[in-house]
């Protein structure tokens, strides 16, 4: 059995349906992590959980500890990762409320601390990030949502940008013609540094507006969370059921 952990993002800084059992705040070369890691247990099995943006979702997207948050994760020993990423549609198929499982990235990010490999510590890695996600996590997340009788997009390219601002239209209509179906501003550094640790990482996203310009008016925060607590349930099924199937 490999340890499972979940990085929760906007709408998660708190995992529900999870029996906490302790914390642990283990030491980082990079600082401490967003948050202590709490583990736990979910459906009776265990679990670490960490609230990317920390507990009061102080932290935004381009300051948040990548390094540290997964180093952390590892130190508990976890194995497993599943970044869960609320995220903007842009395509067709994915529009507000649809729970996705990403199979591709692309970074428009800049400026993060975005390696381990940065020159201090020797030989430096060239990471393979062909397929950036964890297929045996991906296929994991699916089988549990048709275990769970969910529905969940199976794959998908996820934008990543810088935020914290929205992006504008024509942002949105690049990132369409580049070939992404989903935005979000937290999901690089954090998939190639749980790479470069050996980490097996998915992303669980979930689908909480229209992006830029792909609805009329403009992207409201009442909404968004509206649509947080809407997926907020299905999430916490699938979950349950991968940490079962162990
Ligand atoms: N853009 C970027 N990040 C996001 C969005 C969006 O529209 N919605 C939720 N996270």
């Amino acid at each position: 059995m490999s340890r499972l952990a979940v990085i929760g993002g906007s709408g998660f800084a708190a995992m529900p349906g999870l029996q906490v059992l302790d914390h642990q705040q283990p030491d980082t070369p990079y600082g401490p992590a967003s948050a202590p890691v709490t583990r736990g247990l979910l459906g009776g099995a265990e679990l670490f959980f960490l609230p990317r943006h920390g507990t009061g979702h102080s932290m935004p997207p381009h300051r948040i500890h990548y390094r540290a948050n997964l180093w952390a994760l590892k130190a508990c020993g976890a194995e497993r990762v599943v970044g869960l990423a609320a995220v903007g549609g842009i395509g067709g198929a994915f529009g507000p409320r649809v729970l996705a499982v990403p199979d591709q990235i692309i970074d428009y990010t800049y400026g993060r601390a975005h390696s381990f490999s940065d020159g201090d510590q020797g030989e430096v890695l060239h990471i393979d990030f062909t397929r950036p996600y964890c297929e045996d996590l991906r296929q994991a997340l699916l089988r549990a949502a048709r275990d769970s009788d969910l529905a969940v997009e199976d794959g998908g390219t996820y934008g990543a940008t810088q935020g914290p601002r929205l992006e504008t239209a024509a942002e949105i209509m690049r990132l369409e013609r580049d070939g992404c179906d989903l935005v979000g501003m937290t999901g690089m550094p954090e998939a190639a540094l749980a790479r470069e640790l050996g980490l097996c990482y998915a992303c669980f996203a979930f689908v909480v507006n229209w992006a830029a310009g792909k609805a009329s008016g403009e992207i409201r925060m009442e909404e968004i969370e509206t649509n947080v607590a809407a997926c907020s349930a299905r999430i916490e099924r699938i979950l349950t059921a991968l940490t079962g199937a162990d």
